[in-house]
């Protein structure tokens, strides 16, 4: 017996962005308020990563709670309160269990809605797109709520300058749409990769299976976030150039095509040699860096969110995206940024 021809999913679906969102802690933390505790400079972290000041989630501000401002921004700029899946791109979730994207998808109205954690630390946003994408590719949703979501400060060892003056907390989110991928805004291609070989490099040791809490007191450095900065730094550049250029390959397009590259805001030499290694001039990466550190897997969107709400991404410009993170991670897209409303 034949099967019948799919009726499902309707051919050639595109997912398109249609929102973009934004929410940080109301506090920010300067380079010189992290030096009268930490043996580090302004002047050090200001010219090692690019970075002035962060913002930390005040105790009792989880990340649900910016997840959910960031989400509630995006959608009103969509122009539409609904989305049939929500995804939160997240390294540190509310709890170990449940996800925390259900609890967001509730508290924004929408009980009812698909709703699940992407786990790929900084990449995580890149990530989550592709799986939105792929949801609306599938039919599986019209509408995918899009947010990379970070409180990175509960992660971090108080005492670790290598690591303390770098990450920061907050959210960013945008809305897709089933659309046409000759649309402004329609995403992709994607280029997705990882090597679970070093994940010794960008790790938090215990708090799972591996290293229990549970009836085991861990060390308690192995309760916080561990980087081996200099490796990090080489893969870093390494992957995320790799990974853009196999994107604009696939895309049929050439570094002279991009007119901005939004990438991991991981450290401001970082990107400068990405977009080097890539071929893009230097003036055409937008960095939010100084302002917000290294937000992890909200990097991305709030960035996007910034560079929009600062007049620098306009309808028409082509823009690159590309991350990298622990696993470790990589990926990248590409769009066309479309006509959007602020929130
Ligand atoms: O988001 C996911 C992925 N994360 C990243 O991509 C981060 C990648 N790595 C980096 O951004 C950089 O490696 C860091 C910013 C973490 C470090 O910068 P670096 O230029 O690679 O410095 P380093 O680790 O080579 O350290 C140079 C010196 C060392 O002192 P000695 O051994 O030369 O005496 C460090 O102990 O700087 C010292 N150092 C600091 N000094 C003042 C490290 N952290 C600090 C600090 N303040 N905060």
């Amino acid at each position: 017996m034949t099967a019948p021809p799919p009726s499902h999913p309707p051919p050639h679906r595109a997912a398109v962005l249609a929102g973009v969102g934004g929410c940080l802690p109301p506090t920010a933390v300067t380079n010189d308020e992290l030096a009268q505790r930490l043996d580090s400079s302004d002047a050090w972290i200001r010219s090692r990563t690019g970075i002035r000041q962060r913002y930390f989630a005040p105790p009792g501000t989880a990340t649900s709670d910016l997840a959910v401002g960031a989400g509630a921004e995006a959608l009103k700029s969509s122009g539409t309160p609904d989305a049939d899946a929500v995804l939160l791109a997240t390294t540190t979730p509310d709890r170990p269990c449940p996800a925390t994207a259900p609890v967001v998808a509730a508290r924004l109205g929408l009980t009812g809605a698909a709703a699940f954690d992407v786990s790929a630390v900084c990449t995580g946003f890149v990530y989550a797109l592709a799986a939105a994408a792929g949801l609306i590719a599938a039919g599986a949703a019209e509408r995918v709520l899009v947010i990379g979501a970070e409180t990175f400060s509960t992660l971090l060892d108080p005492d670790d300058r290598s690591t303390a003056v770098i990450f920061g907390d907050g959210a960013g989110a945008v809305v897709l749409r089933a659309g046409e991928a000759a649309e402004p805004g329609a995403l992709g291609p994607f280029d997705l990769g990882s090597d679970g070989g070093r994940e010794d490099l960008i790790t938090v040791p215990a708090g799972g299976s591996r290293q229990r809490l549970s009836g085991v007191e861990a060390a308690p450095r192995d309760r916080y976030f561990a980087m081996d900065g200099k490796e990090v730094f080489r893969h870093a550049v390494r992957r995320m150039s790799a990974s853009a250029r196999a994107v604009l390959d696939r895309a049929g397009l050439r570094p002279d095509d991009v007119d901005h590259l939004v990438g991991h805001q991981a450290n401001l030499r970082i990107t400068n040699h990405v977009a080097d290694e890539v071929g893009i001039p230097r003036e055409r990466c937008f960095s939010n860096i100084a302002e917000v550190g290294n937000t992890a897997a909200a990097s991305i969107p709030l960035a996007l969110d910034q560079a929009h709400a600062d007049g620098v991404l306009t309808a028409g410009g082509r823009v690159l995206l590309t991350a990298f993170g622990g696993g470790l991670t990589w990926g990248s897209t590409v769009l066309t940024w479309p006509r959007l409303d602020r929130a």
